[in-house]
């Protein structure tokens, strides 16, 4: 009888260990069932189910009209795909800022609804309360500094931050905050690449960095970008790893040529 290995889980604990011992976590984001089975399949680390979502898949202009009911609907359909990687759900805007007991309620859900082993919040000193007590009530929470994309229309739009010494040292000392409140993990996005050096090389937990530079202890990427499968817009961190938009252009219209023209379906189609 052949005995099939199982993968062993990535959990909080090997992400630590993987940073102590210098070696990169690959993310990339996750939000069907297919696509987790790949990424899976093809070794990487970590899963998040971005709210990212809202953009690359549901169509919203920004982030913020994400509900929960969407990402819990999205987390489960990832986790049905995924044996050994870690699977992060992103808790969506006004999903945790609203007070700590709905947070935790909403965090609770991710763990209780789905098979997510952590989720992830945005925002630095503001979430700490709200970090500290997942954490204790055993929920791994995941940071998230830097261009928070929840706080756009703060912002006033997708724009780096973390330039100049005062705002640099306002994300150093957040990354501290999140640390002592419990996070095991931060995501630093479109930041200054030396800030976020500074940051992975003073923090005991693994950086994630997007748009960070090299010295992250891991790196993510919104799939749908990388694969080269989302026109609207690609930010500049992003590289394509293929563009298949072209060949699913492409394949499209050979069917639609083909339906119209009654070479689809052949024989070898038909009963
Ligand atoms: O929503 C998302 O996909 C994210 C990553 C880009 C970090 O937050």
């Amino acid at each position: 009888m052949t005995q099939e290995t199982k993968r062993s889980r990535v959990t909080t604990a090997v992400v630590r260990e993987m940073k102590k011992r210098g070696e990169k976590i690959a993310v990339l984001t996750a939000y069907d069932y297919p696509t987790a089975f790949l990424l899976d399949q093809s070794g990487i680390d970590v899963l998040l189910v971005g709210d990212s979502l809202g953009m690359v898949v549901l169509g919203y202009a920004s982030t913020l009209p994400v509900t929960m009911e969407e990402m819990i609907h999205h987390t489960k359909a990832v986790c049905r795909g995924v044996e050994r990687a870690m699977v992060i759900a992103d808790m969506p805007f006004m999903s945790y800022q609203v007070s700590i007991e709905a947070a935790l309620q909403n965090a609770g859900r991710f763990l209780k609804e789905t098979d997510a082993q952590a989720v992830k919040l945005e925002g630095g000193r503001e979430v700490a309360e709200m970090t500290r007590r997942m954490t204790v009530s055993g929920i791994p929470v995941m940071g998230h500094l830097g261009l928070t994309p929840q706080s756009v229309r703060q912002f006033g739009g997708f724009k780096v931050q973390g330039r100049g010494d005062e705002a640099a040292r306002r994300i150093l000392e957040d990354a501290r905050i999140l640390e002592e409140a419990g996070a095991f993990s931060i995501v630093l996005e479109a930041m200054p690449a030396g800030l976020a050096g500074e940051i992975t090389r003073s923090r005991g937990i693994p950086t994630i960095g997007i748009g960070a530079g090299a010295d992250c202890d891991g790196q993510v990427l919104v799939t749908n970008d990388m694969l080269g499968a989302y026109e609207r817009f690609t930010p500049k961190f992003v590289k394509k790893y293929a563009n298949l938009s072209i060949p699913m252009r492409e394949a499209f219209k050979q069917y639609m040529d083909e339906v119209k023209s009654g070479v689809f379906p052949g024989k070898e189609h038909s009963f």
